[in-house]
């Protein structure tokens, strides 16, 4: 049993210098958040401005009313072990716990389970079927809801702790990216839900509230069990998956691309698939900002595309006017990508009024083959997010389960929706934070525009704060525009 006191005597003075800036802080490292941790990676770091203990203040912001900005590292739905202050994953520029701690921020960084925790190698994979993997693994102990159930226990443990840890607890931003904005999502959406009570009290969480005051989310990768027919909604009409494999050579690593196409069985599962999406968008029951009702009909026509449509005439609208952003953000954006180029969209002045979707998604191409999420041979990472200690990969949609080429069960009806943000949005039985901002670039095809739209949009139809865009360009990715992120919090925050 560990003790989930905070020892604020338990720290080192470090100091990074990055860029030509540099960073003193106090770093409380490797502290378990959780009395019956099961893996190891479930431990804490807290970031603090060394300047907050010699009653300085940064951005105005002092020891104990700092937000608490809490990046992960969770990708893929592997686990993602807890940021320590310093450079980014790639090695090219100082991380996101530099820029917050820089700016003023405590850092919380939270490791995270995932699925692959408890596996003796620790090597990317996926694919196989349940009878060979079943007998390579260790306990697979980090599969859902493990990412949520880990996120609330270390917000837990702040709070249990609020008097001596530094920083605001009422003022905790979480953040992440594709997975991990996922993550982020789920803290946003699911404060004090009971749901996660008996998960939280297995590692011994700490008894106290994990409801966020924000929560910033970069591409997520979530509402997996309506995912696929959104994916058909919008890329049915292209027959070719568009991907980048990552080959270990000698040299380093190379970028190779792959193509291939959909065959005569995927094309027709796309065509049912796509089918499928209007009635759920339907049942939303979403409106735009002057309430008309967003629907779709059996075409997946309507209200809803020409609204989802809309953020990207925005969003290109906004980079012809914003040469800033041009600049900044150009050197991240997919080559081709040039608003210039962009033909398919009518421009009036620097005003985008009108496009053709598919032309738009020719242009950004497929990445996924059908299913793009439930894999009828259980070979997609979130196949094996549902999977457990006992089965390796399961099904989530009824869908991919009817038309399953392996031998395959179906994961548990209350465990996929403790992964889903959505339903938690829909229901209200939980806190769910009032200020959400989401980003998904208007190049990534990781997963349907339609996910984060609907996750927008719903919160919006709540009432809570929504700032929601699509960034012109810009391919899966995340904390690109951490100036701006943190302009959106201190407005928030102050
Ligand atoms: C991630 C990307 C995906 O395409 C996906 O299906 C799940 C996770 C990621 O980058 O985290």
């Amino acid at each position: 049993m560990y003790d989930l006191k905070f020892n604020p005597e338990n720290y080192q003075i470090k100091r990074c210098e990055l860029d030509g800036r540099e960073v003193i802080y106090r770093a409380f490292e490797n502290i378990v958040y959780c009395a019956n941790p099961v893996s190891a990676v479930q431990k804490l770091n807290l970031y603090v401005p060394e300047v907050y203990y010699q009653g300085e203040s940064i951005n105005g912001y002092q020891l104990h009313t700092a937000p608490i900005f809490a990046p992960n590292t969770v990708g893929g739905y592997m686990e993602g072990p807890a940021m320590q202050v310093g450079e980014d994953y790639f090695g090219h520029k100082p991380n996101t716990a530099f820029e917050a701690l820089y700016h003023g921020y405590v850092v919380m960084c939270a490791g995270i389970r995932g699925r692959n925790t408890g596996r003796k190698s620790n090597e990317f994979f996926v694919g196989g079927t349940n009878d060979e993997k079943s007998t390579k693994e260790g306990m697979l102990t980090g599969r859902a809801p493990a990412l949520i159930v880990d996120m609330k226990a270390a917000i837990r443990y702040l709070r249990w702790n609020k008097d001596l840890v530094p920083g605001d607890v009422e003022k905790i931003i979480t953040n992440g990216t594709s997975a991990g904005g996922a993550l982020s999502a789920l803290a946003g959406a699911t404060g004090n839900a009971k749901e996660y009570e008996p998960y939280l009290k297995a590692i011994g969480a700490a008894k106290a509230r994990d409801d966020i005051f924000a929560a910033s989310c970069y591409c997520p990768i979530h509402n997996l069990e309506n995912a696929d027919a959104a994916y058909e909604w919008l890329f049915e009409k292209e027959t070719t998956c568009h991907r980048i494999k990552f080959e270990k050579t000698p040299q380093g690593v190379k970028k190779i691309a792959i193509l291939d196409e959909l065959d005569e069985e995927q094309k027709l599962l796309s065509k049912k698939l796509k089918a499928a999406f209007p009635s759920y968008v339907n049942q939303l029951q979403l409106q735009d900002e002057t309430g008309n009702k967003l629907t779709s009909d059996e075409n997946g026509e309507g209200s809803f595309k020409d609204y989802v449509m809309n953020f990207v005439l925005k969003s290109a609208t906004k980079e012809k006017k914003t040469l800033d952003s041009q600049t900044r953000l150009q050197k991240l954006a997919v080559p081709g990508s040039e608003i210039e180029k962009q033909d398919y969209i009518t421009f009036q002045g620097e005003e985008a009024v009108a496009i053709d979707m598919d032309s738009y998604v020719a242009k950004i191409t497929r990445m996924k083959p059908v299913p793009a999420f439930d894999s009828l041979t259980l070979e997609c990472c979130e196949n094996e997010e549902f999977g457990d200690e006992n089965v390796f990969a399961r099904h989530f949609t009824e869908f991919s389960m009817k038309h399953s080429k392996v031998k395959a069960e179906m994961a548990d009806e209350e465990k996929i929706k403790l992964l889903n943000p959505i339903p938690f949005i829909e229901n209200g039985n939980c806190d769910v934070a009032k200020n959400w901002r989401i980003r998904h670039g208007a190049f990534d095809r990781d997963t349907s525009l339609a996910i984060p739209v609907i996750l927008a949009t719903l919160l919006q139809n709540k009432g809570y704060q929504v700032d929601f865009c699509l960034p012109w360009g810009l391919p899966h990715s995340g904390d690109y525009d951490l100036k701006d992120l943190f302009e959106w919090i201190d407005c928030l925050a102050k």
